[in-house]
């Protein structure tokens, strides 16, 4: 390749990488990243702080990943998950198989633990699609207990960049950083008059969802966003979220 090749090459990268940086949708994007990382507590110090008051002996997280992330910082005195481990090769979970493969298995008693088995926490963070996030609610309400509570990653998406389908797509404006669509299964579930649920406004949103009321934990009546639009969320995401901050809610206890 000639030298004015060359030149009209990196000319051409120069140009398209300047209309990047300078688009306010990618740095919009960042900046919401950068604050939605600041945010405290972390999805840790929720469910251990669900565990504690619930008095929860049995805990259950589907996606786990790395679990020195989470699911090691966990304290209870049971404490099972559940990865196929496609992002972390070494992936010690308890079972090894996707969400929907686990529950088959757990109704048709081939695991090692029982059937009947009840857990007092569910933390679902596996595949991040609204349509998976909804199997693994169904699964879940199946296998809580009375008064316990599922807990629901990345409910928030700061941008709609954020909460794009595609996972590997990382030229977006929200770059590496990947909500999924579980905000629509979690925004469609807070319709069910059987569930009272909250969002608390934190570490990508961490949702909880409960057959038992906790204050300021509610369910919506009528369905405002049919087609599950990102405009219509970001106009009316407090009150289609219940969006609470974790610490005031949990001071007024
Ligand atoms: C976001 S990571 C989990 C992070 C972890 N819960 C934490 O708090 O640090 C998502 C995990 O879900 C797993 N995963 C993907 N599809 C799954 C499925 N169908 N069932 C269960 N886990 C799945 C991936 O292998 C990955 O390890």
């Amino acid at each position: 390749m000639g030298f004015l090749d060359n030149y009209r090459k990196y000319k051409k990268f120069f140009r398209e990488g300047k209309r990047i940086v300078n688009d306010p949708f990618f740095t919009q994007a960042q900046i919401a990243t950068r604050k939605e990382l600041k945010k405290e507590p972390s999805r840790t110090e929720i469910i251990n702080f669900f565990i504690k008051t619930l008095s929860g002996t049995k805990y259950l997280e589907i996606g786990v990943r790395n679990p020195d992330h989470n699911f090691n910082k966990i304290a209870c005195e049971n404490k099972y998950s559940v990865d196929p481990g496609l992002e972390f090769k070494e992936n010690p979970a308890t079972f090894k198989m996707t969400s929907d493969v686990f529950f088959g298995k757990l109704r048709s008693e081939t695991l090692t633990i029982p059937s009947n088995i009840q857990f007092d926490v569910i933390f679902i963070d596996g595949l991040h699609t609204a349509d998976q996030v909804e199997k693994d609610l169904q699964n879940s309400l199946q296998y809580l207990s009375k008064d316990g509570v599922i807990i629901l990653h990345d409910c928030n998406p700061p941008t709609e960049f954020h909460q794009r389908e595609c996972f590997n797509f990382k030229n977006s404006p929200a770059k590496h950083n990947w909500n999924g669509t579980t905000w629509k299964a979690y925004y469609k579930f807070r319709h069910e008059p059987s569930l009272y649920s909250a969002c608390f406004d934190t570490d990508w949103g961490v949702a909880v969802l409960s057959r038992k009321q906790f204050p300021a934990f509610n369910a919506l009546e009528k369905i405002e966003n049919r087609y599950f639009g990102y405009d219509i969320l970001q106009n009316n995401r407090t009150r289609h979220l219940n969006l609470l901050d974790f610490n005031v809610w949990k001071n007024k206890l």
